[in-house]
């Protein structure tokens, strides 16, 4: 397996090395259990399946006790590198994200993980660390209604890449079958708050604007207002809590 220079970039999760001329490995750091890489690869199938427009993966394979998982090269940068580096193409971007995100939830989601599986250890820990707040947050969570629709899971500019004229989707490790408010109220929550304060209001607000629009304009089945709310504020406050015990599950 040839494995090329790294991709300068920081995660807790992995690293990303060029492999060949034509492909990437994402290799797992050592803490990371076995099956979250499998995830990911299940997910990457299962979406080329779907014809979504993704890396398409190659293989898993072991190296020093770390997993890798080689994949298609996309030879490009993402939407966070394009607007940081050209702040006129916000606008653009919030409409690729929209076009990209309406036509993910157009798809069935059946054969991907159920959207609660990520949820419940979460928000059964918070709940007990804090009946009042946590218990809120559990019973809110409880009485929304679920989906099937086949939602990303962590879709943000940074997880999608342009080469040339193409754009990819890429992270496909929380990709889950649920309600598409879910995965809609998620991006919203990222746009507001990802990134910390490198990131002006304005420029989030103009991503903002562009991203919800174009989605409301061109999705058939229009997300119920009050459920993208609600689902706010669950993502928001879970964030928060996890936050607050640790910087990131990686176990999840
Ligand atoms: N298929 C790919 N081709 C080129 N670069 C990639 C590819 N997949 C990931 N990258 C680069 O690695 C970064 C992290 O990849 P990602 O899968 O989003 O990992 P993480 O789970 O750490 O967010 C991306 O932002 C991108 O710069
Ligand atoms: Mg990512």
């Amino acid at each position: 397996m040839q494995i090329g220079e790294k991709i300068e970039y920081f995660s807790d999760v992995s690293e990303i090395f060029h492999s060949g001329d034509d492909h990437i490995i994402k290799v797992y750091h050592q803490n990371v259990p076995r099956k979250i890489p499998l995830r990911e690869l299940h997910n990457m199938v299962a979406a080329c399946v779907l014809n979504l427009p993704v890396p398409r993966p190659d293989q898993l394979f072991e190296v020093n006790g770390r997993t890798g998982l080689r994949m298609q090269y996309i030879n490009g940068y993402t939407l966070l590198e394009i607007m940081g580096k050209d702040p006129s193409t916000i606008e653009a971007a919030g409409a690729e994200m929209a076009d990209h995100h309406v036509r993910i939830h157009s798809k069935s989601g059946q054969g991907f993980p159920t959207y609660d599986l990520r949820y419940n250890a979460v928000l059964s820990e918070f709940a007990d660390a804090n009946p009042a707040e946590g218990g809120e947050i559990r019973d809110l969570f409880n009485s929304m209604p679920g989906g099937t629709a086949l939602c990303h899971g962590d879709f943000h500019p940074a997880n999608i890449m342009l080469d040339g004229s193409k754009s990819f989707v890429i992270d496909w490790l929380d990709a889950n079958a649920g309600p598409i408010e879910a995965d809609i109220a998620r991006t919203l929550m990222i746009i507001d708050y990802g990134g910390g304060e490198k990131v002006d209001a304005q420029s989030r607000a103009r991503l903002r604007g562009s991203y919800l629009s174009r989605y409301m304009d061109s999705c058939s089945a229009q997300p119920n207002d009050e459920h993208m709310k609600n689902w706010y504020k669950i993502l928001v406050e879970l964030q928060s809590y996890m936050k607050s015990v640790r910087s990131r599950d990686v176990t999840k």
